[in-house]
Parts: structure tokens; sequence; C-alpha cells
């Protein structure tokens, strides 16, 4: 399986800070945002990665990440040059994901909770069909939402509804099967003049073949895409990490958990990082 990650978008949402700067480069706490989504991939056992960003970011993200080799994966950089939805993703990277089961990530998701990481190891080992994410949410209207009929089986799913018909988000996290390709390719453009992710699953929906995880209130889960959510997520994270004395998408940490660098590759990565407490978590498994 592979990781495509949507960061081309213009985070106009949170302009003036992203005037210059893709918001996925801005800091969640103590690290980019990126490091996030790339983190549960990692750690979902997903090794090849595509980032998908606009013009004016694309080499920043490049100097940032690399080719992912500090991590012991492969980063690849694909430029979107007129972002038009999420979907806009697996055509710009359409040579990277051709004939691939692939996770799909929305570059400004945050997740952090065991049953979380459990179901999205379940759905990355399946690999049929589509699977999804609900988290139930107060402000449905700002998402796509699941309809459900009386025996809970979900019947459509909705782009920003105005009267939403439940309170289950979708949330930005997405695995398909080898068909989202093609599927990519016959999404219609939206009212809103977008090609939609949810347009996307409806197809999966449609023939059958779209599972949705229901995700419990123990899990944690944040669209940082605006001032305020990227500052509620950035407080969640130096509160857990104080609390757990645990990192939370600590790139270099999981890379030497899960065995994709060594230990003289971590110390490496140590000696540049080391003024930081981000660093000096690391001397640990450095001793
Ligand atoms: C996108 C998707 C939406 C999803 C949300 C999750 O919305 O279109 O279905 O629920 O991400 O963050 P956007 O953030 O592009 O408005």
């Amino acid at each position: 399986m592979r990781g495509l990650i949507a960061c081309a978008g213009k985070s106009t949402r949170l302009f003036p800070s992203t005037k210059v700067l893709s918001k996925q480069l801005l800091p969640l706490y103590d690290k980019p945002l990126i490091y996030y989504p790339i983190s549960m991939l990692m750690k979902a056992g997903i090794k090849e990665i595509a980032i998908i960003t606009n013009e004016d970011n694309f080499e920043l993200y490049q100097k940032q990440l690399g080719d992912g080799s500090d991590f012991g994966i492969s980063l690849q950089y694909f430029v979107d040059h007129k972002p038009m939805g999420t979907v806009g993703s697996f055509k710009v990277a359409q040579d990277f994901v051709r004939g691939q089961k692939v996770c799909f990530v929305l570059g400004d998701n945050f997740f952090y909770g065991e049953q979380f990481e459990k179901e999205l190891k379940k759905a990355v080992s399946c690999g049929a069909g589509a699977y999804v994410f609900g988290y139930p949410v107060k402000n449905p209207r700002a998402f796509g939402v699941a309809e459900f009929d009386k025996n809970g089986k979900v019947t459509n799913l909705i782009e920003k509804p105005k009267d939403p018909p439940s309170n289950m988000a979708v949330t930005g996290i997405y695995v398909y099967d080898e068909n989202c390709l093609d599927y990519a390719f016959k999404c219609p453009l939206s009212k809103r003049g977008e090609y939609e992710v949810t347009d996307l699953n409806n197809m999966y929906l449609k023939q059958g073949n779209l599972k949705l995880v229901k995700l419990s209130k123990k899990n944690y889960w944040l669209d940082a895409g605006n001032s305020e959510s990227l500052f509620v997520a950035s407080k969640y994270v130096r509160k857990m990490i104080k609390k757990t004395k645990h990192q939370i998408g600590h790139l270099d940490e999981i890379a030497y958990k899960c065995g994709y660098i060594s230990k003289q590759k971590l110390q490496q990565n140590y000696e540049t990082l080391k003024k930081t407490e981000y660093g000096k978590y690391l001397e640990k498994y450095l001793k």
C-alpha cells in the first residue's frame, strides 16, 4: 500500500499566516503539521509516500523532509498546478497511485488514539474496497457527513450538508483498493467547483464496497485547518506529551521503533536536533 498526502490547497482559512507558507509546514506544537499524517502512515506500515503540494511550496517541502531517508521511508513530491479539490491529488500523482492500494490523508488532519491506530492498521492490511473513519462532531455542517438507515447502515455521504442527517463526520483519512484512480477520474465537479473526496467515497458506497469505521470519543480527531483548531490541537499535543511522557508524531522515534532506521542513523538525526526537547527525547534510545 502507498500513502498519499494532500497539501496542495492555498490554506486561505489560515491567512495571513499562510500567505507564503503552506499550513502543513506551520508548527503544531513542536513539529510541522505534516509530521502527524506522515507518522500515521509510518505506524500503519506504509513506507512509500507521495506529498502533493502547490507550486509555491514544492521546494520547501523537499527542504523540510528530503527524500525520506532520515526516517527510513521514501518520499516523493508532486505539484498540483491548479488545485481543484482533494481528489486532484490522485490525478496529479497518477503514476504513483496507478494499480496501487492507497491510504489517502488530508494533510491538516490530526488523529490520536489506540482504537484509531488499530482500525487503520486493519484497513491497511485488508485493502479491499474503501474504508472511511467516522467521528461524532458538534458542527457536522463543516465536513463530509454520513447518512444512515434505521439499521445503522451507511446509505449516503454528503459534503458540507446544510441540514446534516447525522453528527458523524467523515474524517480526512481514507483507505482504498486499486480502483481509486479510476474513480478519481470519474468524479464530477461539485457545486463549489471542486473534485470532492466525498464523491469518490460515494462511488465505492454505491458499489457496496465502502466500510465506515466509527471512531469513539476516546480517540481525538481534529481538522487543524484554521487558527483556532491549529491552536487547540497544539495545546492538546503539548498536554498529552507532558501527561504521558510519550511523544506524538515524532518521526525520528517512530522510524527507529518501527525498525526503519538504525541506531547509528538515529544518532545522526539526534545531532541536528539535540538543542530542542524534541531532540532530547531521543536520548533514551541512544544510551
Ligand atoms: C475535507 C473533505 C470533508 C472532510 C474534511 C475532513 O473538507 O472534503 O469531506 O470531512 O476534509 O477534514 P475540507 O477541509 O476540504 O473543507
